[in-house]
């Protein structure tokens, strides 16, 4: 039966090594770091996000702000305060939070966060930095994944990796993370033919496509590790993940839950995130 990778804990842990460190950054710096978090819009499971966001900012002593717009607000009001925020040299992280309303071009907001208060890693000056493997800000829910899987101890050399999933946001980060750490990476996804095939080849198994149990044990390497980032609600309004979690933890020898895995750490990862810009400008 499979153990748990308990994100709550981890994450916990994460933030706690955060809230030490504001003190001691503010005493040298000479002012704490500061993220401000934009919503566009009434989305309720974003605004849940955003606020969880803020809230954990507020925990750390870090200075945090929270700026809701309204759905209709248009684009270049949008990129105008995105602009005002990279010149406030108080504010060292700026976040988006996604998806945007239909009329706003996500790209051009991404493109827009200066990229050194970009502590999402959404820009292209970040992404070209973790595909060349330079310094760079690491998106927050793949930087979690790899924070998770060195909390089990687990060496990634030469084993096989399969990411179910492309978007910018997990699939594709945590992909190169992963090879990163000599990994052999396959990365499949909503079009993958035979799917059980693939991901029964694989030693780590990270599931982010948004399908609310897709991957069944029976589609599971027995012994193999399962990273979850799906949040889907399924038919009972139940938040669940990309996998069976009743078939795949017995199959597993570790697994995350959804809630309370992989949610938590993308959470304490942009705590990380938001000092590292802090960082970069300050020191
Ligand atoms: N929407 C879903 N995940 C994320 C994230 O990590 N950052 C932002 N800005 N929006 C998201």
């Amino acid at each position: 039966m499979g153990k748990i990778i308990d994100g709550k804990a981890l994450s916990a842990a994460v933030k706690e090594e955060v809230k030490a460190q504001v003190p001691e950054l503010e005493a040298k710096y000479g002012r704490k770091p500061c993220l401000c978090v934009i919503i566009v819009g009434e989305n309720p499971a974003s605004q849940v996000y955003v606020r969880n966001k803020v809230k954990a900012a507020a925990y750390t002593g870090m200075g945090s702000e929270l700026i809701e717009l309204p759905a209709d607000i248009s684009e270049e009001a949008l990129l105008a305060k995105i602009r005002e925020l990279n010149g406030n040299p108080a504010v060292d992280g700026i976040l988006v939070q996604l998806p945007l309303p239909k009329h706003i071009d996500e790209e051009k907001v991404i493109d827009t966060i200066a990229r050194e208060k970009d502590v999402d890693g959404f820009h292209p000056g970040n992404v070209a930095g973790l595909w060349l493997g330079k310094d760079c800000i690491v998106p927050c829910t793949p930087a979690g994944i790899m924070r998770m899987i060195d909390s089990i101890g687990l060496d990634l050399k030469g084993k096989r990796a399969v990411v179910v999933g492309r978007s910018n946001i997990v699939g594709k980060p945590v992909a190169k993370l992963l090879l990163d750490r000599h990994a052999t990476v396959t990365i499949a996804h909503s079009r993958t033919v035979d799917l059980g095939s693939v991901t029964r080849e694989a030693d780590l198994l990270v599931l982010a496509v948004g399908k609310a149990g897709l991957v069944t044990g029976d589609m599971v390497k027995p012994g193999a590790v399962v990273i979850d980032v799906g949040m889907n609600r399924n038919a009972e309004g139940k938040l669940c993940g990309d996998a069976d979690y009743a078939s795949c933890e017995k199959v597993a020898s570790w697994i995350t839950p959804v809630p309370g895995g992989v949610g938590p750490m993308t959470i304490a990862m942009l705590m990380k995130n938001t000092i590292a810009c802090y960082l970069s400008r300050m020191a």
